[in-house]
């Protein structure tokens, strides 16, 4: 007993004198994160493990391109990635992906600059049925999302999920070099990996981030493995989501479905004596944003998309970018535009909205139908209210390179974020940091995690049409100079809170999490069997 209070006082004191991302004043860099690596955890292997990967090699018109995936993920982890160095591992799903690896599968990139290894994995048609499509984006994305899609879930696909998680754990296991790696895995794709990496590398930190929302208890409980899920999960030393009330779904859902120890005042889940850290780590993206260096005055990007799209200078221009997805609002964004010139006929000629969809998981019926109902819908507004030399709604239903989504965010009046349901969404944070003009207006969902920090949006309800039309007339005849006060406070958080903090927030804790380990291990305390934590609850 004395023992343990004496390892209990230790390791308050430990905890007490930890170095915190608060500690770090100025702005974030790629350096910031160097220097957490080198001082916190020196030497230490850093893995990335998601889904989607970071380049993809196809060939056009027979020649070899390279395509940025449009992923909020890829946008947060690749200059992360960049920063740290190491191994990223990811399918491979790229038509000329396997042209340009080397025998082991790898390739080093940035392709023009590289810092690190991609890892690509192979998987065949049925894995990519049952994993990708059937249980990741027919089961958890829907069950996660709730935007009114019913879930399907495959005893078929789940195999393939399960099978698919061990491949990846047989991956990251072939590529560390350390016996103590720190493996960052990435998102609903992989919600077993975190177990099956530590079956295989006990000494491995997984820093697991779950990108999209975790529902409430009682609608993640319909999912028929939500206890191999969940107890997948806990095989991280942290998990971390965009807000806290994900967070707080997800004690909530442990607590009924697991036999755990749950402390919210550290944050902690506790099963089998295996101890998990889980927290909000609001994502962000980096800063100055790459594509930004690129970009012509705002001026000149607003002539240029004008010119190509054949409309006047005098027009007002709405934008949105997203790919084509049930959970992004794109159809009840178009109906509030069909309600703004329906309640405000003045706009009718003067107000064009741009919507950029990039074709996303077509193989499933449920994103076939959603691009089939909004060129209907697009139709109907366009003839509703267009004429022979005016359409109000101009859909690009294809893939944008990030280049080309800052010339659009720099020419537009307004950005139109509204997701049904989103863990965080990047591209209301894109848009703030492309308008180094400080003009501009962004009309952002509450329910997008994003609305958490850009209060001086103007924040809407995405199910109320009315409601939406309303914040679009207002954004259209804002002035400037409030355009520029909320633009400019928003640019500050985005700025101050930059992707280089998400992950050197992540890598402290991760950095405490391991160092507190160690002092567990060297101290003689009876622990539970199989346990890597003493109880402290004793
Ligand atoms: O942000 C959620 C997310 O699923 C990411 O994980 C993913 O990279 C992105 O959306 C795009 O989806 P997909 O990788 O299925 O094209």
């Amino acid at each position: 007993m004395k023992m343990i209070s004496h390892l209990r006082k230790l390791l308050g004191d430990f905890d007490g004198s930890r170095r915190t991302a608060d500690d770090i004043r100025g702005v974030w860099t790629p350096d910031t994160l160097k220097q957490i690596l080198a001082e916190d955890m020196p030497g230490t292997e850093v893995m990335v493990v998601s889904n989607r990967e970071p380049y993809i090699h196809t060939l056009v018109d027979g020649a070899m391109t390279v395509q940025n995936p449009a992923s909020g993920l890829v946008t947060a982890l690749e200059p992360v990635t960049r920063a740290c160095g190491g191994t990223w591992i990811a399918h491979g799903s790229g038509d000329a992906d396997w042209q340009m690896v080397d025998e082991q599968d790898r390739i080093a990139v940035p392709p023009d600059h590289p810092e690190y290894t991609l890892r690509r994995i192979r998987l065949c048609d049925e894995e990519l049925n049952g994993y990708y499509y059937g249980f990741a984006n027919e089961g958890l994305w829907p069950l996660c999302h709730i935007a009114y899609m019913r879930p399907m879930f495959r005893s078929d696909d789940w195999q393939h999920y399960v099978a698919v998680n061990r491949k990846f754990a047989d991956a990251v296991a072939e590529e560390a070099r350390q016996p103590e790696p720190l493996v960052l895995v990435q998102d609903y794709h992989f919600a077993l990996l975190p177990q099956f990496i530590r079956e295989r590398i006990p000494g491995a930190t997984v820093v697991t981030f779950w990108h999209i929302p975790w529902p409430n208890a009682e609608a993640f409980g319909i999912c028929p493995w939500r206890e191999e899920i969940l107890s997948g999960l806990l095989g991280s030393s942290i998990i971390g989501f965009h807000t806290q009330s994900h967070c707080n779904n997800f004690f909530d859902t442990v607590d009924r479905f697991l036999e755990c120890r749950i402390d919210r005042d550290p944050s902690t889940i506790a099963v089998n004596g295996d101890i998990s850290l889980v927290r909000p780590y609001p994502i962000s993206i980096e800063w100055p944003p790459k594509p930004l260096e690129r970009q012509a005055p705002v001026a000149q990007c607003r002539a240029a998309v004008l010119g190509r799209l054949g409309l006047p200078e005098t027009i007002r221009l709405g934008v949105g970018v997203e790919r084509f997805d049930y959970t992004k609002g794109i159809l009840d964004r178009f109906r509030a535009v069909a309600a703004l010139l329906e309640h405000y006929p003045d706009w009718r000629g003067r107000f064009v909205f741009v919507q950029v969809a990039a074709p996303s998981r077509s193989k499933l019926p449920g994103y076939q139908q959603l691009q089939a109902d909004a060129a209907t819908l697009v139709e109907d507004i366009n003839q509703r209210f267009g004429g022979p030399d005016y359409q109000p709604i101009v859909l690009l239903a294809r893939h944008h390179e990030p280049d080309q989504v800052f010339e659009l965010f720099r020419a537009a009046d307004v950005c139109v974020v509204s997701s049904l349901h989103d863990g965080m969404n990047l591209v209301a944070k894109e848009f703030v940091a492309a308008r180094d003009d400080e003009r501009g207006v962004l009309i952002l969902s509450a329910f997008a995690g994003a609305s958490r920090e850009l209060h001086e949006a103007l924040i809407v309800n995405p199910y109320d049409t009315d409601a939406m039309a309303e914040g679009l007339a207002l954004a259209l005849t804002m002035p400037p100079a409030q355009q520029q006060a909320r633009m400019r406070l928003m640019r500050d958080r985005v700025r101050d809170r930059n992707v280089y903090r998400w992950a050197g927030h992540m890598l402290l804790d991760a950095a405490h999490m391991r160092k507190r380990l160690r002092i567990v291990d060297v101290l003689p305390v009876p622990e539970a069997p199989g346990s890597r934590i003493p109880n402290l609850a004793a």
